[in-house]
């Protein structure tokens, strides 16, 4: 049986089709179309979020043989640590703004950064890697929907976390530059640099995999 959350159910915020048992991937522009109707439901999600300074809060609002969907919230300064999903789809939409990513390559390593603001629905292929957090000084709120659910995450390892948090640092949190507005991610004058000796500082272990249960999303 397909797990929904009490405030979702008896309302037709998730489609069907989304709620059988199979074990059906959607593709990441299904995954934003839910996460988009779900975050214009205002009612709904802000009678379920909260928000911890201590220990960033997330709560799931679907689980089906299709889908998962969480409701996130980012109090200013929370930050994931870089992940990929598994090889799932997935999808977001920032419900209360902005959020901001760091989008790594495949060896972990730094390679941009965007900032994504309210009712942005940005999407994300199998191979996706990030860090997500909130850079800015306010609370912060996001939507997410991955397919196939539950596979399981792997996180970066520390030297390359380290990397990933320099990086960071170096191009949106510091300096004073709290609020800074990004550069096209994939254009960032001086960031593949800045990525790069920020790699080779971190050591050789940048490429590993560290596999971790739990800890969704
Ligand atoms: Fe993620």
């Amino acid at each position: 049986m397909p797990l929904i959350h009490p405030r979702l159910a008896g309302t037709d915020l998730v489609p069907d089709f989304l709620l059988g048992d199979e074990n059906e991937t959607v593709g990441p522009h299904v995954l934003a179309a839910l996460t988009r109707s779900l975050g214009a439901a205002t009612g709904i999600w802000s009678a379920i979020l909260r928000h911890d300074p201590v220990n960033r809060w997330y709560t799931r609002l679907v689980l089906s043989g299709s889908v998962e969907v969480w409701l996130i919230s980012w109090c200013p300064g929370q930050y994931t640590r870089a992940h990929d999903h598994g090889g799932a789809f997935g999808a977001l939409t920032v419900v209360q703004g902005p959020v901001t990513e760091i989008v790594c390559d495949a060896d972990w390593r730094p390679r941009g950064w965007r900032r994504h603001e309210r009712e942005a629905s940005p999407t994300f292929g199998r191979d996706h890697i990030h860090k997500v957090g909130n850079a800015g000084s306010a609370p912060a709120a996001t939507i997410h929907a991955y397919s196939p659910p539950e596979l399981p995450m792997r996180y970066a390892p520390d030297a390359a976390e380290q990397a990933v948090e320099g990086f960071l640092f170096a191009n949106v949190t510091g300096g004073g530059l709290f609020d800074a507005v990004p550069a096209d991610a994939t254009a960032t004058a001086g960031a593949g640099a800045v990525a790069g000796s920020l790699a080779t500082a971190a050591g050789g272990d940048v490429a590993g995999v560290v596999a971790v249960g739990g800890g969704r999303p």
